[in-house]
């Protein structure tokens, strides 16, 4: 338990089936959750906005966390268009309440950056795959995949990233790429804050794409 703090200790405690002392160090971090090693060769995510209080935990991540019920419906939509990229994923709820948590493969990753993908056509590929599928999601459910993952950091140096999906160095997966991170964001109508910051993000993921791709013959380039 020496890696979770107090906040986290109460947030996990909430939730059924979730063995407080096998949560091992920190791995990463994104906007919504803080990742920690958990029993062997897995991971758990714990959402920010409710166990952290820097500012990106208190102002950003609750813009972009799902409800449990939300992150199980993106899931569902995940699967329906990114079924082979995607790592495997349980969500674990508080029955009672809104606390949830979510239990993933522990999957070895490697940065998708524009010279990897730019000297591998195989990745290329596929990402002109997910992204394509990305676009196919937008048209059909008004919902796409984020994969820029609005590290602020990252948001603001300006150059083209991805986030969410990465390469696997695991050998028995079908794809290169893993999509490790499910959310999604809506296209709203309107003129609400909320509404028009969803816009806004949308428009500056696909220029991301679009710079991203900038480097590929015309044939992988599917912003
Ligand atoms: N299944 C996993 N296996 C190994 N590392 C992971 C896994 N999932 C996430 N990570 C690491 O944690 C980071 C943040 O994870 P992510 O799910 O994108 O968080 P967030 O939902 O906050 O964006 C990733 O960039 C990656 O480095
Ligand atoms: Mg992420």
């Amino acid at each position: 338990m020496k890696y979770l703090s107090k906040r986290e200790i109460r947030y996990l405690e909430q939730i059924p089936g979730i063995d407080l002392n096998l949560v091992g160090e920190e791995i990463g971090r994104g906007a919504q959750n803080i990742v920690y090693a958990y029993e062997v060769e897995k991971v758990i995510k714990i959402p920010r906005a409710a166990t952290q209080r820097d500012l990106l935990s208190r102002y950003v991540s609750p813009i972009i966390t799902q409800s449990a019920d939300e992150m199980k419906q993106d899931m569902e939509l995940c699967a329906k268009y990114f079924p082979d990229f995607m790592v495997d994923a349980q969500v674990k709820k508080n029955p009672k309440g809104a606390e949830y948590c979510i239990i993933q493969p522990r999957i070895p990753l490697r940065e998708l950056t524009k010279e990897r993908h730019a000297t591998s056509p195989e990745l290329s590929e596929e990402l002109a795959e997910l992204t394509s599928a990305n676009k196919r999601m937008l048209k059909e459910q008004g919902v796409y995949l984020d994969v820029m993952g609005w590290d602020v950091d990252r948001v603001s140096k300006m150059k083209p990233y991805i986030s969410n999906v990465a390469i696997s160095t695991m050998s028995k997966r079908k794809r290169n790429l893993a999509l490790v991170d499910f959310g999604v964001l809506r296209k709203k109508k309107g003129w609400s804050f909320h509404a028009m910051s969803h816009r806004c993000l949308l428009l500056v993921q696909q220029s991301n794409m679009r710079r991203f791709h900038g480097a590929l013959p015309s044939r992988f380039s599917a912003t």
